[in-house]
């Protein structure tokens, strides 16, 4: 079975990565905006070092960005040029609801989703929307504790009856939570949380997690309520864990690191707590804070697909001495594998094992929603871009998701490459670490005209789309 005739090509990106303005439009100040560049961000991003105000002496990329907001109608029409059938995107929640527990909406931020929405169908481009790409209000930190705190399942109700009441029939595929395992790593980014000292992490964890499923699972609810042509999908952070050896501890290790993955959409996907996970809770005294309504919610409200960002596998020892690469999630190093200029190993067929193991698992089809490769990118005498590594990364990574498609007969909506225009990286805060068929001109610093230009991927792209792969 060849790729479906109506196959949904296109590109992804994040409102912080990319909008800008982010005081703009009567929106709020959100986790992300005050995410530094430089050597302290991972410490910022994980949560151990507590900055929830710009200080001085930092550089914040996502203040600017590519400027976005005041681009898109330049880009989607690029996107559109490239021939894209969709487009996946995020909402910033603090442009709906800037504190985000306010009653009413912020009109200016629902127009300008609007608008950006009837753009994309200008050109035949069908929005997939991620309601919440790593991006809290602040307000809701600072006055609440983020996710830890139950109340934020009542906001984002709030906030996706807003979004499905205000973009009915203009928006039909939806995403609840980006990469939601990425919590546990990087939690600030995750659910807002910038830990007390001496907190009980592993509890605050689960709890926000817990609080995320939920509200996820009202989500998928209200989503269906509201339009029945909706689709809603989760979204995780994947890539197997493979273990180092077939020593069975390494083999028991991968299997360690990817229920810790797994966990998440087993209760998106299956409906209900996996018996690993209660046990684990067992072991750390947690009590799972779960009502029977929820547990019922939960079970009711399953999503319709599942979609995932592949970068890379993953390799798991039972040695803790060995330690690896990675942006949110650190795996070891594989010895087979070449790796990007950021340290990432490069693995097409771990995109067709991944796949497989999620199909297996879940049996609903799947959706590649973020794939690409973060690389410098050296304008030749021409100023043009002539990037080929890229091309070539996503060239095998095309090929052996078709081969999962047409050999495995794995049922695939979709794929999205991330990144089809350059923005700020999530892990780094750089400008440099590039993934586009677009070129932007700004540096890691904000310097730079913001000018876009295409790059030797662009016409490749295109033609992968035209030919359906
Ligand atoms: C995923 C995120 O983790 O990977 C994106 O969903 C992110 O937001 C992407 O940008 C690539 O990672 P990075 O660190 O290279 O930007």
């Amino acid at each position: 079975m060849p790729l479906r005739k109506d196959f949904l090509w296109g590109g992804a990106t994040a409102a912080n990565q990319c909008e800008g303005a982010y005081n703009e439009g009567g929106r709020g100040l959100a986790n992300v905006d005050v995410i530094p560049h430089g050597s302290e961000r991972w410490a910022v991003v994980s949560g151990n070092r507590r900055m929830l105000d710009f200080e001085e002496g930092y550089y914040y990329p996502a203040k600017q960005a590519i400027d976005f907001y005041h681009h898109y109608k330049e880009d989607i029409r690029l996107f559109g040029e490239m021939g894209f059938k969709t487009y996946r995107m995020s909402i910033a929640w603090s442009r709906i609801y800037p504190q985000g527990d306010e009653e009413q909406p912020n009109e200016e931020g629902l127009r300008f989703y609007e608008e950006v929405f009837r753009e994309c169908h200008r050109y035949g481009i069908e929005p997939l929307v991620t309601i919440t790409h790593f991006d809290c209000p602040m307000h809701l930190i600072k006055a609440y504790g983020g996710w830890r705190n139950p109340k934020l399942v009542t906001f984002y109700k709030r906030l996706v009856t807003t979004l499905f009441t205000r973009y009915k029939g203009l928006v039909h595929y939806w995403l609840t939570f980006n990469e939601i395992n990425v919590l546990l790593h990087g939690s600030i980014m995750g659910a807002g949380i910038c830990f007390e000292p001496d907190e009980d992490r592993f509890k605050t964890l689960y709890t926000a997690a817990h609080h995320e499923l939920v509200a996820s699972a009202w989500a998928v609810k209200i989503g269906h309520e509201i339009d029945p042509e909706n689709k809603l999908g989760c979204m995780l952070a994947a890539g197997s864990y493979y273990p180092y050896s077939c020593k069975p501890e390494d083999v028991f290790a991968a299997q360690q690191e990817n229920h810790k993955n797994y966990f998440f959409i087993d209760v998106q996907s299956r409906g209900a707590y996996p018996a690993y996970a209660l046990k684990e809770f067992e072991r750390h005294h947690f009590e799972l804070p779960m009502s029977e309504e929820e547990k019922k919610l939960l079970k009711e409200n399953t999503v319709d697909f599942i979609s995932f960002s592949y970068y890379s596998s993953r390799v798991a020892s039972s040695d803790p001495q060995l330690q690896g690469e990675g942006n949110m999630m650190k795996g070891v190093k594989n010895p087979y594998l070449e790796a990007s200029q950021w340290g990432w190993q490069i693995d097409p067929l771990g995109l067709r094992i991944t796949m497989n193991e999620l199909y297996d698992r879940y049996q609903k089809p799947l959706f590649i929603v973020e794939n690409g490769l973060g690389a410098v990118d050296v304008p030749d005498e021409n100023g043009e871009i002539q990037d080929d590594y890229r091309i070539e990364y996503l060239r095998a990574h095309i090929q052996a998701m078709k081969e999962a498609v047409e050999q495995d007969g794995i049922d695939l909506l979709g794929y999205t490459t991330w990144g089809p225009i350059d923005l700020v990286s999530a892990g780094t805060g750089e400008m440099s670490k590039r993934y586009g068929f677009i070129y932007v001109d700004r540096d890691d610093f904000g310097q730079g005209t913001l000018q876009r230009f295409k790059k030797k991927s662009f016409a490749w792209y295109k033609k992968v789309i035209a030919s359906n792969g």
